[in-house]
């Protein structure tokens, strides 16, 4: 089968050599030439410096990319997935199904990146939605080291597809799901927590508060999945605590990472700005802000970290604030 990707970076180009190992011909649409240079003239990952399989191809005309195939991957940053997606609607000919692999949601609007499409793309040219997303790390896939992630549309037939299409026996497990919902956001919330996790090692603490707060993390997780619509089991789930675990405690995490810089004393712009790739927690963190204002929930953890993202306080007395909340009972519900 052709599968379109449309984002050439760390992951889209990780997820190509999944696919290229599935005997699938994969086209990626890059807007960066030296990207799309890399992978047809060396065979280079653009990012990790690993060869990569010849068949991959990569080309920055969005025409050459939307004509290729019926299956387009979508996996440019979300602050860039709104315009991307304008310019892929401006250009569709013919029916093609979306598979999002991005995680977040868009702060402006608190909209996921399945809204977003059926904003944007013509009704008689979507021929489907599927978004796929779990605890994986590009640097360990693109060494094809076991991964587990779940497929999830409101059509069976779609994510099963997906499923079929990434799936393989070796290293690459896919679970499928209905609940979109659930697993956009558990994806793009759990950035938000580990960002939080960074900040937490970067002041200097431990093991303890990183548990603390992968685990109320997760219950705000829950919160927010619930209040839009989502499955709370999805949230218990790969895309939602799986994620956490893997993002909330990894130097392969640019959140994680970035959370440490900030920590460390780093401005949250100079610490965005330090990290190559493209960090998405932030914009997490206030999106996740505005939903709990929105549906008035429980979020101490994210409406710390937002204060601190607004320069309203610093890293170490959101945490004294976090520390200081009235004593309560543990409840996960
Ligand atoms: N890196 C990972 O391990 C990983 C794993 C799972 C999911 N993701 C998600 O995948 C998404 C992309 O992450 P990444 O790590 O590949 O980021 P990245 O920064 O490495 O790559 C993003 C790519 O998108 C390209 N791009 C930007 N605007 C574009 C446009 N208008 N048209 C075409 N390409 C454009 C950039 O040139 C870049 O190559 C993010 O939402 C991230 O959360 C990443």
């Amino acid at each position: 089968m052709n599968v379109t990707i449309i984002g050439g970076g760390a992951w889209g180009t990780t997820l190509a050599q999944a696919l290229t190992d599935n005997s699938h011909s994969v086209l990626i649409r890059d807007i960066n030439e030296a990207f799309v240079e890399k992978i047809n003239k060396r065979h280079i990952h653009p990012f990790f410096d690993i060869v990569i399989p010849t068949s991959i191809k990569a080309t920055t005309d969005l025409d050459e990319a939307l004509d290729f195939s019926e299956i387009i991957v979508l996996c440019v940053p979300t602050k860039a997935m709104r315009s991307v997606l304008v310019d892929i609607n401006s250009k569709l000919t013919s029916k093609k199904l979306f598979i999002n692999v991005s995680k977040g949601i868009e702060p402006e609007t608190s909209k996921r990146v399945s809204e977003i499409v059926n904003e944007v793309i013509k009704k008689k040219y979507f021929g489907g939605y599927v978004v796929l997303s779990g605890p994986s790390h590009a640097e360990e896939l693109i060494l094809r080291k076991a991964t587990a992630l779940v497929a999830a549309s409101v059509l069976k037939k779609n994510a099963k597809d997906v499923q079929e299409l990434f799936a393989n026996e070796k290293y690459l497990r896919v679970y499928t799901s209905d609940d979109v919902i659930g697993v956009e956001t558990g994806g793009a919330i759990k950035n938000a927590i580990a960002i939080v996790s960074g900040v937490a090692f970067g002041l200097g603490l431990g093991e303890n508060a990183r548990a603390m707060l992968i685990t109320r993390g997760i219950k705000e997780i829950v919160s927010i999945v619930v209040a839009l619509g989502g499955k709370m089991e999805t949230a218990y789930g790969l895309s939602g605590i799986g994620d956490l675990i893997v993002t909330a405690s990894s130097m392969n995490s640019r959140n994680y990472q970035c959370g440490l810089r900030i920590g460390k004393g780093m401005g949250v712009e100079e610490a965005v700005g330090s990290l190559t790739q493209s960090v998405e927690g932030i914009r997490a963190i206030v999106a996740g802000y505005e939903i709990g204002k929105k549906y008035n929930l429980d979020l101490p953890i994210i409406s710390a970290a937002y204060k601190v993202v607004n320069g309203q306080c610093s890293a170490k007395e959101a945490l004294t604030s976090l520390l200081g909340r009235s004593l309560k009972e543990e409840r996960y519900w």
